[in-house]
């Protein structure tokens, strides 16, 4: 296979008004796991609809394999799996059934595709499960059925668009588990997600806002290129120490992490002791201010933000 399993240049889309995909460069190397994050609206459905060949670009092109999208559609669709945000199970069938119907639509032998389903089905724990009726699954199950019949024809690239949103954490850790796996099979993955926890487990990232793309880097870098860094803060009134941190000079971002306040400074903003200050200025009760350790989250948040406010 080519060496890069997804390119793209000046990748372009526009619905009406909205300008879903402002000229996307991506490239993605074969045998990666690339991570495509972004608020909602950001383009990432819509990248992979132009990918899967579902939409046409008004603009810029795309490769899979080095097959033009657009040229070549059949071809791509064949080496391509595609896990969309809402897939299309048939309800009233079971597992095994649309497992079948999958491996029909891909015009696979009956004889050829026993195996790969076995195989998949053990991987996601689902072989007990093939009599049970599609709408009879709970949302991981059904998730995990979606990844079985986009992997049936064993794709050389697969597009997962969030599919683990909704999904409680031990289905999530197993999807992952299945992901993990995929580059030794020689499969390139194209994942979206919302969790910045999942983010983290892909090679590269590449940061979607507003229909454009902000940075590439590993996680590793995204987190070092952060140049604000991070206070977290015990307040008893978090509502209100809220708003009177969003309304503080240098302060960048603000989250709640569990029953702390997690913000990032500028550098020149204040420090743990200045925000306790100010916060204490504003009627605000809080305590134990320090500074933590620099995450992902952090980085991912501030790009929206900033983007938020140029836009
Ligand atoms: N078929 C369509 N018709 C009109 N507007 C569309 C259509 N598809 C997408 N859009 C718009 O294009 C923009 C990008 O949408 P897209 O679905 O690609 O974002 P996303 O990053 O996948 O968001 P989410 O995280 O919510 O799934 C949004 O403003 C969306 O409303
Ligand atoms: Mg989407």
């Amino acid at each position: 296979m080519h060496d890069l399993a997804i390119r793209t240049e000046d990748l372009t889309k526009s619905f009406g008004e909205i300008r879903a995909l402002a000229g996307l460069d991506l490239e993605v190397a074969r045998g990666e796991i690339f991570g495509l994050v972004g608020p909602d609206g950001a383009g990432k459905t819509t990248t992979m609809r132009l990918l899967s060949g579902l939409l046409r670009p008004d603009a810029g092109r795309a490769e899979v394999a080095g097959l033009d999208v657009v040229e070549r559609t059949e071809d791509v669709r064949r080496l391509l799996g595609y896990l969309p945000q809402t897939f299309a199970m048939l309800h009233e069938l079971t597992v095994a059934e649309n497992i079948e119907y999958f491996a029909d639509l891909y015009c696979i032998p009956r004889g050829q595709f026993a195996q790969r389903s076995d195989e998949l089905l053990s991987a996601t724990g689902l072989t007990e499960f093939t009599g049970r009726r599609a709408d009879a699954l709970s949302g991981g199950m059904g998730q995990k059925l979606a990844l079985i019949c986009s992997l049936i024809h064993r794709p050389q690239v697969l597009l997962l668009d969030e599919p683990t949103r909704g999904v409680d954490p031990v289905s999530r850790r197993d999807l992952w588990r299945i992901v993990y796996g995929l580059p030794a099979e020689d499969v390139t993955v194209l994942i979206s997600t919302p969790y910045a926890d999942e983010a983290e487990r892909c090679n590269r990232l590449g940061v979607l806002v507003d229909g454009i793309l902000q940075t590439v880097g590993t996680p590793q870098d995204l987190v070092a290129r952060q140049t604000s860094r991070p206070i977290e803060l015990q307040a008893t009134e978090q509502r209100l120490a809220r708003n009177a941190l969003e309304k503080l000079g240098g302060v960048e971002t603000v989250a709640v992490v569990g029953q702390a306040l997690r913000i990032t400074v500028r550098r020149d903003g204040p420090g743990p002791e200045e925000v306790l200050k100010a916060l204490d200025g504003a009627g605000v009760e809080a305590t134990e201010a320090h500074w933590a350790q620099p995450r992902l989250a952090d980085a991912l948040l501030a790009i929206a933000e900033r983007c938020g406010k140029d836009g």
